[in-house]
Order: structure tokens, then sequence, then C-alpha cells
């Protein structure tokens, strides 16, 4: 999947806000979450924040406020834009005043980073990490190998050499630059093929034809290497149904999981997109024995790109919103009664800012909802659900 970005350098407003008010701006952000969208005194605080005058936030820091308790949350986080937080002021204030997390929706993909083979492309990055930093959001990263979102010039990569080089340079250069600032990382992305036979059936992407399976050991081992404090992610979609190509998938991945951690690969989680079908069901029984299965290989779990497509939804918006956020309620349900997800993030934030059209528009022209909020940054029946599941488990 290929992306054409904006090519302009985004610099961010900065609101800059010391390490010594992290304590501070945490837990203004626990008690917003749940009234920055009923219109509370605390979210106009936040607007404020947002653009930069911490004036608002002391105020609003006092001692009866609900911050103890959040720390045994689920965190909640979602993939940003770093060209909307730019410009939209709207949409920045819901990130802050909803997440503690945030990952770069394609800011550091290979695509964005590296256009050319000579040149590494930080500027996007940068922005959305230093505005992660100045609110007190902590930073995903996403992702290092992947078969998307690679620039034409890796096509020319011809030589097992090469490629092993072009692989090292790039991760150990971009992991080593985020070292202390992005603490867990989407090192291996999508490695299975649709429907697998085993644990050998990788999609073909530059990697896998030039390297074959080493290619997997060789992403995460240099990501070790460049930090070994980060936690190193192996993220897959399309685990979670009910049907034999979504069995076929969970137990190749299982012996692809099984197969790192008998090398003793650097592995400390896997990723489970969760872009979920509201038309498929959610097999509950398969879905949690592959959970035992990789809670017994010693390995996290962490819910990375929840989104619902909606695309062949009712249209009537009340019916289409419950559908969604019941789908997401089985998910959710059936993995957090067997792990406790490290965060459970979406793939977006908003309606406003969603991949879904660009691949699932809908056939009578409505735009899609597959997000916790709406177009209009209030919050749905999804948001309510994930809040449920962060503090249930
Ligand atoms: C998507 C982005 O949302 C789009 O903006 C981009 O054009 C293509 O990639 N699984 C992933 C993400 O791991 O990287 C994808 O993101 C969505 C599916």
């Amino acid at each position: 999947m290929h992306r054409n970005g904006p090519d302009i350098a985004v610099i961010l407003a900065s609101g800059l806000a010391g390490a010594d008010r992290q304590g501070e701006i945490m837990s203004i952000k626990a008690h917003s979450r749940r009234d920055f969208l009923a219109g509370t005194a605390s979210a106009m605080a936040l607007t404020v924040f947002g653009t930069g005058e911490l004036s608002g936030v002391s105020a609003f820091a006092t001692p009866s406020m609900p911050s103890a308790g959040a720390t045994k949350l689920v965190p909640y986080g979602a993939a940003v834009r770093s060209d909307a937080l730019a410009a939209d002021p709207s949409y920045r204030d819901a990130v802050i005043a909803n997440c503690q997390m945030v990952v770069p929706e394609s800011e550091l993909k290979w695509l964005e980073l590296r256009p050319t083979q000579n040149e590494y492309r930080f500027e996007k990055a940068d922005a959305i990490i230093d505005f992660a930093r100045q609110n007190g959001i902590e930073v995903r990263g996403h992702t290092l190998a992947w078969y998307g979102a690679l620039p034409p010039w890796t096509e020319s990569i011809a030589t097992r050499a090469e490629a092993e080089r072009e692989l090292t340079d790039h991760i150990g250069t971009v992991v080593s630059r985020y070292r202390g600032a992005i603490p867990s990382w989407d090192v291996i992305n999508e490695p299975l093929v649709d429907w697998p036979e085993s644990a050998a059936s990788l999609r073909p992407s530059i990697w896998a034809r030039r390297l074959g399976a080493d290619y997997l050991k060789i992403a995460l081992e240099t990501a070790a290497a460049a930090d070994p404090d980060a936690k190193l992610v192996l993220n897959e979609y399309d685990v979670e149904f009910t049907g034999p190509r979504f069995a076929a998938r969970r137990k190749a991945l299982i012996q692809l999981l099984r197969s790192l951690r008998d090398r003793d690969v650097p592995l400390h989680a896997v990723g489970l997109q969760a872009h979920l079908f509201a038309d498929r069901a959610i097999d509950r029984d398969g879905l949690q024995v592959f959970l035992a299965e990789i809670k017994a290989l010693k390995l996290d779990v962490w819910v990375t790109e929840l989104d619902v497509i909606d695309y062949e939804l009712p249209g009537k918006i009340g019916e289409r919103d419950a559908l969604v956020a019941g789908v997401a309620s089985r998910f959710l349900e059936a993995v957090c009664e067997v792990v406790r997800p490290k965060a459970i993030l979406t793939w977006g934030l908003s309606d406003r800012y969603t991949w879904v059209p660009t691949y699932f528009k809908r056939r009578d022209g409505m735009p899609n909802r597959p997000l916790p909020l709406d177009a209009e940054l209030k919050r749905k029946p999804l948001f309510d659900v994930i809040d449920e599941f962060r503090r249930e488990v």
C-alpha cells in the first residue's frame, strides 16, 4: 500500500512543557479523557494547553482531580498525522485530551523517511515526537520491515548483501536516533501471506526475496542492538475472525513466533492490528487459544491498529455505530479475558482522518465511521467500549 503524502516538512506549533510538568499533565489527561467531549471546563483548559499556553494547566491541576487510579488503566492511543496536527487545532486538542500514546501513521515508514537511497528525512516524524513530548504522550514506532510503503528505489536492491546492508543501516539509524523517545517499535509488519500454509509462507517483499526468512532475525537483532530497552513487536492482521483462512493465519503465526523464540531472536510482543469488519464474526475460542499460546511463549500483546471497517454496513448512523461498537466489544472481551494488552491503539482517532475510505469506500457515498470519535470529534459508542475494556482488565 503506497501513499502520496504531502512533501512539505511540518513544524508543529510548540507548547513547551518541561519534564517537571509531566505528572501534572498526565493527571490532566486522565481527567479530561472522560470530560473533554462533554464540553467541560477541563476540555477548555486543554484547548489552551494545546496551543502552547501553560497558564490553563495548573489552574485545573487541583487536588480534587481523580488522578489516582489512572495508572491502572490500559493506555489508549491512536495513529496520528503530522500534517493534520499542524493544520487542525481541534484535532490536535482531541489527541491531547484523549491519547496517552500516539503512533505516526506514515511518518516513520520507509517511503517518508527514505525518499532517495542516500537521504533520511526525519522532519515529519520529529514533529510528531516533539508534539508528543510537549504533551506528555508516549510514542510508538511503525514500522521497520514491511512490504508496503517502500520507496521505488528499493526495487533495485539486487543482492543479498545489499539487502542486508540497506535493512541494517536503516533500522540502526532510525532506532538509535529515537532511542529513549520511542520505547516500542513495530519492527516486523505483516510478515505472512493472506492464506499461509506454514510459517514459511512469508509475504513477498524485497526483504523476503533477497534475504528469505532471515530478514526477520536481521531486523529484530538490529533493532535490539540499536536500542536494547525498546520493546520489539511483530505486528499482524486478520487473526481474529471465524473461517479457515484466519485459523491458518493463527497457526502459521504461532509457528513463526515459536521459531523466533527457539532461536533466541529478540522479540517482546505481538501486535494485533485489529482492523475489524462488522460483518465478520470474531472467533472467540480460536482467538483465545491463540492468545494463550502467545502468552505461553512469554510474549506480550498490544492492540495496535483497531478500527471497524463499515463499508458494507447499513447507512443509518445510529445503527451503524452500534454494530461497529458491538464487534469491537466482542473482540476486546475475547482478548482481555486472556491477556492484559500493553495498550489499545486505534488507527486514527477521529473519522475526520482515516485510511478506511482509501481502500473500503462505501457504495452509498456516505463517509466511513470506523473510529472512536466522529468527524466532529464527538464520542461514539466505540469510544465507550474501548474505555470500558481499559478499565476492566
Ligand atoms: C496505512 C495508512 O493509514 C495509510 O495512510 C497509508 O497510505 C497506507 O498505510 N496496516 C498497517 C498500516 O500496518 O501501516 C496501514 O496504514 C494500515 C494497515
